[in-house]
Order: C-alpha cells, then sequence, then structure tokens
C-alpha cells in the first residue's frame, strides 16, 4: 500500500505544527522518521492516522484521497496506527482490548505470543495495571497483527528490554517481507537501521533532511541531527 503526504499541516488548536511536510512510502517499504523531542513526529503520526485535521495539504492511499476521512475510514482503508501514548482501554482487560480490536477469543494467545512470554497468559489482566512496556507491546501486537496494509508505529521501543526491542525488530520485518508498508518514528537509531528503506528527519514541524539507507553519510547525520 502507498502512502503520499503532500504539504501536510496540522497543530493544536490556533498554534501550527506541521508546516508543510512532503513524503512518500511504497509497498513493503518501511520509512523512518527521526527527530528530537518537540519536532512534531507524534504530530505526524496523529494526522496520517486522522485523529488530528490536516489545515493544510494532502494525504493519499493507494492513489484515493483520504485527507477528509475519519480515523475509521482510514482503518478501513488499511492504515492502522499504534499511538506512543493512551492507545488502550485501561480500565478494560486485556482480552477486552483485544476483542474491541477485531480478535476472536481464540487468536488472543497468539496476538499475546508475538512477544514471547511478556505477555502471554495476561489476557484476563486489566490493561491499565500492566507496566509501561508491555502496554507498549500489546499496542503493537494489536497493529502488527491486524491486516492493515500501512503500519504506523510511533516510537515502539519505548519502555521495552533489549530482547523485546528484537523481538519487534523481527516482527517489523516479516511484517515488511510480506509486503506491507511501515511509518516508523524511532529514536532507537540500531532498530531503524535495521529495518528502514528510508530515513526523513524532522525538525520543528519540517523535513530537513531524507535519505536512502544505503546512503553513506546518512548514519553520522542522524547521529548529528538527533544531538541536542
Ligand atoms: N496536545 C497538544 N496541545 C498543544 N501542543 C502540543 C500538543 N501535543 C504536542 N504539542 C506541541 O507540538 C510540538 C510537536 O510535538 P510532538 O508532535 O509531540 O513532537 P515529537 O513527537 O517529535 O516529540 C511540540 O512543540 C509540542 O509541545
Ligand atoms: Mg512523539
Amino acid at each position: 500500500m502507498r502512502l503520499e503526504a503532500h504539504g501536510l499541516r496540522s497543530g493544536y488548536g490556533s498554534v501550527p505544527v506541521l508546516h508543510g511536510v512532503s513524503f512518500d512510502i511504497g509497498s513493503g517499504e518501511v520509512v523512518a522518521v527521526v527527530g528530537r523531542n518537540g519536532a512534531g513526529k507524534t504530530t505526524l503520526v496523529k494526522t496520517v492516522a486522522g485523529v488530528l485535521r490536516a489545515t493544510g495539504g494532502g494525504l493519499m492511499l493507494d492513489g484515493a484521497e483520504i485527507t477528509r476521512l475519519p480515523p475509521s475510514g482510514r482503518v478501513r482503508a488499511g492504515l492502522r496506527a499504534a499511538f506512543q501514548e493512551r492507545s488502550l482501554f485501561g480500565q478494560l482487560s486485556v482480552g477486552d482490548n483485544l476483542r474491541l480490536n477485531g480478535f476472536p477469543a481464540e487468536q488472543h494467545e497468539a496476538v499475546l505470543a508475538l512477544f514471547g512470554e511478556s505477555l502471554a497468559g495476561r489476557a484476563a489482566q486489566r490493561a491499565g495495571t500492566l507496566s509501561g512496556g508491555e502496554q507498549k507491546m500489546l499496542t503493537a501486537a494489536l497493529v502488527l497483527s491486524s491486516s492493515a496494509s500501512l503500519l504506523i508505529m510511533d516510537e515502539p521501543t519505548e519502555g521495552l528490554q533489549p530482547s523485546n526491542v528484537e523481538l519487534l525488530g523481527d516482527a517489523l520485518h516479516s511484517a515488511k517481507e510480506s509486503g506491507r508498508s511501515v511509518l516508523l518514528v524511532e529514536q532507537h537509531l540500531s532498530l531503524a537501521m535495521r529495518l528502514a528503506d528510508r530515513f526523513i528527519v524532522l525538525s520543528k514541524g519540517e523535513v530537513v533532511d531524507a535519505g536512502t539507507a544505503g546512503d553513506a553519510e546518512l548514519a553520522g547525520r542522524l547521529v548529528q541531527h538527533l544531538a541536542i
């Protein structure tokens, strides 16, 4: 599934945050978005997912305009996002969160097994009582196990132990191998380097650099962009 963003603008109330962001993701391609805190990465994710309204520019999914579609319409069109914060219903059980995301009970353990032992057997637990890292893994597992063709992940490795970062990397790698497209917001450069075909660097709501994973000078530039 192909996503194209043209001159995307959005923000909060009257405060603009994205000032015309353009990029594209091809079928089976992983595009990593990096940038310092406050650069606008989460705002970009929310605007692409439709939970934040674009105030300018456009979004096309496989050539069809989705800029005005509500989040549910974008999900039906094949896009699923794992948000950085508050993606789960904390008062509900893990199993009920799975059910609300369209997974029947007999699939629950298979979804939870994506992160090995970490979430196995936890379907009855209230989601809000999972640790921060466990909630991130459940959020990622819901998106990775869905049938969506375009996966959007906002800092999915936050709070994860190295072994679980590895499992997440493996799952993203198989998603890519099976032809799914991924927009990966990631501060964890080693994971992004392992998976991404291309990078875009956001700063102050604008794309300030971009490159392919094969670009020999890119790694050095990324480190500089992220340096405080
Ligand atoms: N809910 C909000 N209301 C107002 N401003 C916000 C809100 N969320 C983020 N911002 C502002 O938008 C800018 C970009 O934030 P964000 O997209 O979260 O950056 P990043 O994900 O790259 O750290 C920051 O200046 C931040 O303070
Ligand atoms: Mg963010």
